[in-house]
């Protein structure tokens, strides 16, 4: 039962422990883009149900062509999964690398899927002291008997997006090293400032870009994510061994349509650029938060007690943050919380207020 409460979301487990009902629990655990869906999809999901009455496309045609399409690649440098994650345990599974960079604190599921392969693992530790920021020092940590090197830009749970030169460099160095670059972009779709890495696919094969699109088209439940890379021969690899239909029909239609919903993406670029700055703003006034400024959809910070049990504090309050205890480098004085629409952003700001006592 442990594995519920190695992520954020797990608001069932969390309500029973409290004593509450789920739906009496405002999530701010998971990263997911509190607009929904967008509408037209929802519609669409509806009127093809019947879809689910036949196997769907075993090669994902039309998806693949759209997200092609998209990236403005050739079909055979992209492949969709059940979800980012069906694909980072493909990787490690084909890839089957023998030693492994990981920059932590960061997702974890990069270090299940590398273990599960029997790689061995050395950890990059961004530190307090340089505000868990990537730094130039990442550089002296790359030799050539590394196989791979995983970095999560934006970082989750830091949501702090490395300095674009210094991808570049690290690309350029692992390159040279004969390095993988593994590279997950699945909160990037937040930053539409923020250029991805996608550039640089065409005359660097070692680099593998991860997009994941439950969370800004907010389909956790529906699953759908894809990698981008121009190593054609492994993405072919996968192709011809994986399990088929991992991906349902419902999802692998939403995929072919999700990039079209121009209106959706504008509306959601407007919401979090409002409720970032609220949500800063109201949660710089407490002393005891020591706020790491986000570049995605959610914010990172250290509750100044080393006592601290905010996670459940907040709980009696029907609201559910992400602890961050069990990230490798950080302890139970690290949080994270989503950025969420107006009326549960106060209602976060509300309850933090009478944990500390304000007012
Ligand atoms: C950084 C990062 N990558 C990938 C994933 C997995 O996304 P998906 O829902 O597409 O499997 C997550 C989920 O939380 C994540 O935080």
């Amino acid at each position: 039962m442990a594995i519920s409460g190695q992520h954020g979301g797990n608001v069932l487990q969390m309500a029973n422990q409290f004593g509450l009902a789920p739906s009496d629990v405002i999530d701010f655990s998971a990263n997911i883009n509190p607009l929904g869906m967008p509408g037209g999809l929802k519609h669409l999901l509806v009127e093809n149900l019947s879809r689910l009455e036949q196997y769907p496309d075993i090669d994902y045609h039309l998806l693949h062509r759209q997200l092609a399409r998209h990236h403005q690649c050739s079909q055979s440098h992209v492949i969709a999964g059940n979800g980012a994650t069906e694909l980072i345990f493909l990787w490690a599974q084909y890839v089957k690398p023998q030693k492994a960079l990981l920059v932590e604190p960061s997702f974890g599921e990069y270090r299940r899927a590398l273990t599960r392969v029997g790689c061995k693992i050395t950890n990059y530790l961004l530190c307090e002291e340089e505000e868990f920021r990537v730094t130039k020092r990442i550089l002296t940590a790359l030799s050539p008997d590394l196989d791979c090197l995983f970095l999560c830009t934006p970082n989750n749970p830091t949501g702090l997006q490395p300095d674009p030169d210094l991808l570049t460099e690290i690309l350029n160095r692992c390159d040279v090293m004969g390095i993988k670059l593994f590279v997950d972009e699945s909160f990037l779709d937040f930053m539409p400032e923020t250029k991805s890495l996608c550039r640089y696919l065409p005359c660097h094969d070692n680099l593998y870009i991860l997009r994941s699109l439950t969370k800004f088209y907010a389909l956790p439940g529906l699953r759908l994510g894809y990698m981008l890379s121009s190593d054609a021969e492994l993405l072919q690899q996968i192709r011809e061994q994986r399990e088929p239909w991992t991906i349902n029909a419902l999802a692998a239609l939403a995929g072919e349509v999700l990039f079209d919903f121009i209106t959706y993406h504008q509306a959601t670029y407007n919401w979090l650029f409002k409720e970032q700055t609220y949500l800063l703003g109201e949660l710089q006034q407490f002393e005891k938060i020591k706020l790491y400024k986000p570049s995605a959809n959610y914010i990172f910070f250290k509750h100044l007690d080393n006592q601290s049990a905010l996670q459940s504090q907040l709980m009696k309050h029907g609201i559910l943050i992400r602890s961050c205890a069990n990230y490798l480098g950080l302890d139970k004085s690290f949080y994270r919380v989503a950025i969420k629409s107006r009326a549960d952003n106060e209602r976060l700001v509300s309850a933090l207020k009478k944990v500390f006592n304000h007012g």
